[in-house]
């Protein structure tokens, strides 16, 4: 049976998840795609921290240790920010490997660009868990867009802020223990300025502008508030008022073609379709022309929800380069 080879660039909370996600489930890939899928190479920076038992023999600090590996086929990437994440990925796909990205930083800004010299070079790029998690968004968009026109995108695309207001709200945890709770979970970006500061949804707005629309606002035009802005007496406020904070990123294209979006936390009432959506949990609602309003919800961050998505993008490329659709 052939083998895949395969490499994971970060082993944090996401690299790990998918060597977990891999090894867990090597034999059901195996009957569905037949062929193996090894781990060949994990990039970091410091390859004295093992990290998960068994792997030190995988860990290199270089980049060109893995790209010189006979074969490889597929690179997964979990690292942070645009560089050198853009500049490795590129490179696997110039030497021809399928590209399977979290890295909603860099997709953000160079996605376009990645995918377009990925068709140029015959192979996929799946970034399924660059937004919402384990929040299947990206392949749900995908399979409405061909007849369907996506006019309207709102939701919750933070796990980690979501998390906080929730614990806030329900347990009168402090801001400062909410955050630390959700970094000790795995679902706080490195820098959790990104996450409270609705960075991290801006950047998952615009993949999903990009995707929808064909192209994203200026972002010099878009105005992100995070949930830092928040005070207590406001939050309190809230709760006695039987109101909820959410923390809402919305994007739209208005009659003229232009596109306009935003993030900000937002006061929902009970009757608003994100008022029940608590914990790590995200939701997007997207306004279609045929459809209508299609929302889907679930867990938007976390080790096992970010990288079993990523692992079905795997199934899902090594499938359709065998010309067949996977299906469980
Ligand atoms: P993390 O726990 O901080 O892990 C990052 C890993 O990347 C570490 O192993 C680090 O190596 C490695 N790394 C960082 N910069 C590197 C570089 N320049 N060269 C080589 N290795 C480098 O982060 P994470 O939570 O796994 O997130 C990884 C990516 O997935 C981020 O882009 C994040 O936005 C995205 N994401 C995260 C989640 C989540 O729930 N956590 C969900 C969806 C998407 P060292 O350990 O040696 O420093
Ligand atoms: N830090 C991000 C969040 C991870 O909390 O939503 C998932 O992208």
């Amino acid at each position: 049976m052939a083998t895949i080879k395969a490499a994971i660039l970060g082993f944090g909370t996401v690299g790990q998840g998918i060597y977990h996600v891999v090894n867990e489930k090597r034999a059901q890939l195996k009957a569905k795609l037949g062929v193996e899928l090894e781990i060949v190479k994990i990039l970091v920076r410091d390859t004295k921290n093992e990290r998960v038992p068994g792997t030190a023999a995988l860990l290199t600090d270089s980049i060109e240790d893995v790209l010189a590996v006979d074969g490889l086929q597929v690179v997964f990437e979990a690292i942070v920010d645009e560089e050198p994440a853009f500049t490795y990925l590129k490179r696997a796909v110039e030497q021809r490997c399928h590209v399977i990205t979290a890295n909603k930083v860099m997709f953000a800004k160079r996605g376009m660009e990645l995918q377009q010299l990925a068709k140029t070079k015959g192979v996929h790029v799946g970034y399924e868990a660059t937004v919402a998690g384990g929040v299947p968004i990206i392949k749900t968009m995908k399979n409405i867009l061909l007849v369907n026109d996506v006019s309207r995108i709102q939701g919750i695309l933070n796990g980690t802020t979501n998390y906080m207001l929730t614990k806030m709200r329900q347990e009168n945890w402090s801001y400062d223990e909410a955050l630390a709770e959700a970094q000790r979970l795995g679902y706080a970006e490195a820098d959790p300025y990104n996450d409270v500061s609705g960075q991290d949804a801006f950047k998952k707005i615009m993949v999903l502008c990009d995707l929808a629309f064909g192209e994203q606002p200026n972002w010099d035009d878009v105005d992100v508030i995070g949930i830092n802005t928040l005070t207590t007496e406001q939050l309190e406020d809230a709760k006695a008022k039987g109101l909820r904070y959410r923390h809402v990123a919305e994007a739209e294209k208005l009659e003229d073609g232009t596109i306009v979006a935003k993030v900000a936390p937002q006061l929902v009432a009970p009757d608003h379709p994100l008022y029940p959506i608590d914990d790590v949990f995200n939701a997007v609602a997207m306004e279609t022309n045929y459809i209508g309003t299609l929302t889907v919800t679930g867990p938007g961050a976390g080790m096992y929800p970010t990288a079993s998505v990523m692992v079905e993008d795997y199934a899902e490329i090594i499938g359709k380069r065998a010309g067949f659709t996977v299906s469980i």
